[in-house]
């Protein structure tokens, strides 16, 4: 999604908001742009395409501003080419904006019928002739932001600079974080803690509906009826270091290589090592014994996790679970009973859809957990009950170590709550528990399977279309498996649960079909092996992940093996998620795609 900086500076604003931007390019954006102001008027420059191109311009252009605003913009209104990138500017103001301007269509026409001329497609535009038309009837930038906010419907945060007005930034967050940076004589807006920290760690964020006015001492806050309100100054934890790939020639490979540590953290925010039993770092306000069932709502990934969670929800708690995507959720005005317990999965805790659940889900007296990445993040700062995924930043598009702690932390409250529920009893827990402890080791084993990854990924590179096959809890990783592909390398992927194939797919399957199958040793493994044997009858190329002796267990020729390490069945997608990751990425790296920023893909979907 969009990245915002704004710093009012001591030096030249340029450069530094264009690095500062480099840190949000994980959020995936297709032009850049920035604006300053010279002698109090406004300049700005932009380029389509990499913020390698907005920094060519900008050597042979460049800025000399000592306050400015940048943007990285990932196209919703209008292509992505220079007229359309942010900042969009008028004669007297620049603005820039994550998210969308629902009524920006009738807002549009009543300007261009008071004769304002537009220069781009966008939504955005709307919102500086909006303020422009303001403080032409009168008004001081101040008073014709708080005049134009109440008129703009959707979600979004928006930064502004004004002609002739060296010392003031305003922001603005409806919908879209945005959160205030204070430095030494310095100010800063920025969209993600993660931009500012080479500036400052001291954050202040702003609630939903709340808007700042900064200049160089400070920041006045007020919410969204224009009250003055305090917020707390927090210390960041994004470290500037933080983004940085070590050795690695993608993120994406750093992230799927630091998961035995992160999962290894998270799952110790949720065991006590001592007694070998879950405990979970909150008291439930609520009595678990009155649920009658449990939803799981989340896009993506996110949603694969929660699939996944509720095989172990089921199984310890004895509990009815549904599992929704939240975008098909929230319009459904699906009826839920109070009292219940709603749980809401996702990395960056801002996605637009999952936050409209959370919230439609509170409103009918829901009790709401997240289980989010980002600590600070909208979800977690709403929901009732924080359950972190402490998987550190995740820079690459495409979710890995996020997923696998998200996997985590749901089995740890899974057999939590059955304690709780007294579904499980101790020695139940305490085996599950020694189960989870050997996690991490597991993924260090399933990584070294690397090279061989790397020999299949060269042939799958070839594919046209890809099969993912899995029961049980390998049945959303056989979903998770076809959605990274695709993300990764653009080849058409879909993902089975392994006992459908006889209802539909294995029409496909010929000897040109590669059909990736999850076969971990659990308890539906025998099952498998019988889809084993009917895509092998046809001729399909079998692509096995599974323990050393699978394929000869099921008496069939595959393709290739990938022979995992031996393990207990009740948590294999943890260990199993690797192979289907590296498979994704190492096909991406041998079709030369970009593994980080996958074509068309965001990172944190604060649009719906
Ligand atoms: C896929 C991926 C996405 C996200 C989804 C939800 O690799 O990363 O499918 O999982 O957009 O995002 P969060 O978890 O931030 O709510």
């Amino acid at each position: 999604m969009c990245g915002i900086v704004g710093i009012i500076g001591t030096a030249p604003v340029a450069l530094p908001i264009v690095d500062a931007l480099k840190r949000l390019e994980y959020r995936g954006y297709d032009s850049a742009g920035v604006a300053t102001l010279e002698d109090g008027r406004l300049t700005r420059r932009r380029a389509e395409g990499k913020l390698r191109n907005l920094e060519r311009t900008l050597l042979e252009q460049p800025l000399s501003g000592r306050i400015g605003i940048g943007h990285t913009r990932w196209a919703t209104h209008g292509r992505p080419n220079e007229a359309n990138a942010h900042p969009h500017a008028t004669e007297r103001l620049a603005v820039v904006h994550n998210g969308i301007i629902e009524n920006f269509r009738e807002l549009r026409e009543a300007l261009v019928a008071k004769g304002r001329v537009f220069d781009s497609e966008t939504d955005t535009e709307v919102v500086a002739h909006l303020v422009t038309d303001l403080m032409e009837g009168g008004l001081d930038p101040v008073a014709a932001v708080a005049a134009a906010l109440p008129r703009l419907k959707g979600a979004f945060a928006l930064a502004f600079l004004f002609a002739g007005e060296p010392d003031l930034l305003i922001g603005a967050r409806r919908g879209a974080p945005l959160a205030v940076g204070h430095g030494e004589g310095e100010m800063f807006l920025g969209s993600d803690a993660m931009a500012l920290a080479p500036f400052t760690d001291a954050v202040t964020y702003l609630e939903d509906g709340d808007w700042a006015v900064l200049d160089r001492t400070g920041a006045r806050l007020f919410d969204e009826r224009d009250r003055p309100v305090q917020r707390p100054r927090q210390t960041s934890a994004a470290s500037a270091l933080l983004v940085d790939k070590g050795h690695y020639r993608h993120f994406m490979a750093k992230e799927i290589h630091e998961q035995p540590e992160v999962v290894g953290r998270t799952l110790s925010h949720y065991i006590d090592p001592a007694t070998g039993t879950i405990r979970l770092p909150f008291e439930l306000p609520f009595d678990p014994t009155r649920l009658d069932r449990i939803t799981i709502l989340a896009c993506g990934t996110a949603y694969m996790a929660g699939l996944t969670a509720k095989y172990w929800l089921e199984r310890f708690c004895r509990l009815p679970v549904d599992v929704d995507v939240a975008s098909e959720f929230r319009y459904r005005e699906a009826p839920m009973r109070a009292g219940g317990l709603t749980i809401v999965v996702s990395q960056s805790g801002e996605t637009a859809d999952t936050l409209a659940s959370l919230r439609y889900a509170k409103a009918l007296g829901q009790h709401v957990l997240a289980v989010v990445n980002v600590p600070t993040s909208t979800m977690a700062r709403e929901a009732d009950i924080l359950a972190p995924t402490l998987a550190g930043p995740e820079i690459g598009v495409a979710s890995t170590k996020a997923f696998t702690c998200q996997l985590a932390t749901l089995a740890c409250l899974a057999i939590g709550l059955g304690r709780a529920l007294g579904t499980l009893d101790r020695e139940a827990e305490t085996a599950l528990v020694a189960e989870l402890m050997a996690v991490p080791g597991l993924i260090v084993a399933a990584t070294r399977r690397e090279p061989a990854i790397e020999a299949i990924a060269r042939t799958l590179s070839h594919a046209r279309d890809v099969l993912y096959l899995g029961r049980g809890t390998s049945y959303p990783l056989a979903l998770e498996g076809a959605l990274k592909l695709k993300e990764l390398s653009y080849i058409h992927a879909e993902g089975y649960a392994a006992g459908e194939l006889k209802h539909g797919p294995i029409a496909l399957i010929d000897e040109t079909m590669p059909v990736v199958v999850l076969a971990p040793p659990d308890a539906v493994f025998e099952k498998t092996v019988s889809n084993l044997q009917e895509v092998a009858a046809r001729g399909g190329r079998i692509i096995l992940i599974g323990a050393a002796d699978a394929a000869e267990t099921a008496a069939i020729t595959a393709d290739a093996t990938l022979a995992m390490p031996p393990m207990p069945p009740t948590f294999t997608a943890l260990v199993y998620a690797v192979p289907v990751q590296l498979l994704a990425y190492h096909v991406a790296v041998v079709m030369g795609n970009d593994a980080d920023q996958p074509r068309n893909l965001a990172k944190s979907v604060t649009v719906e």
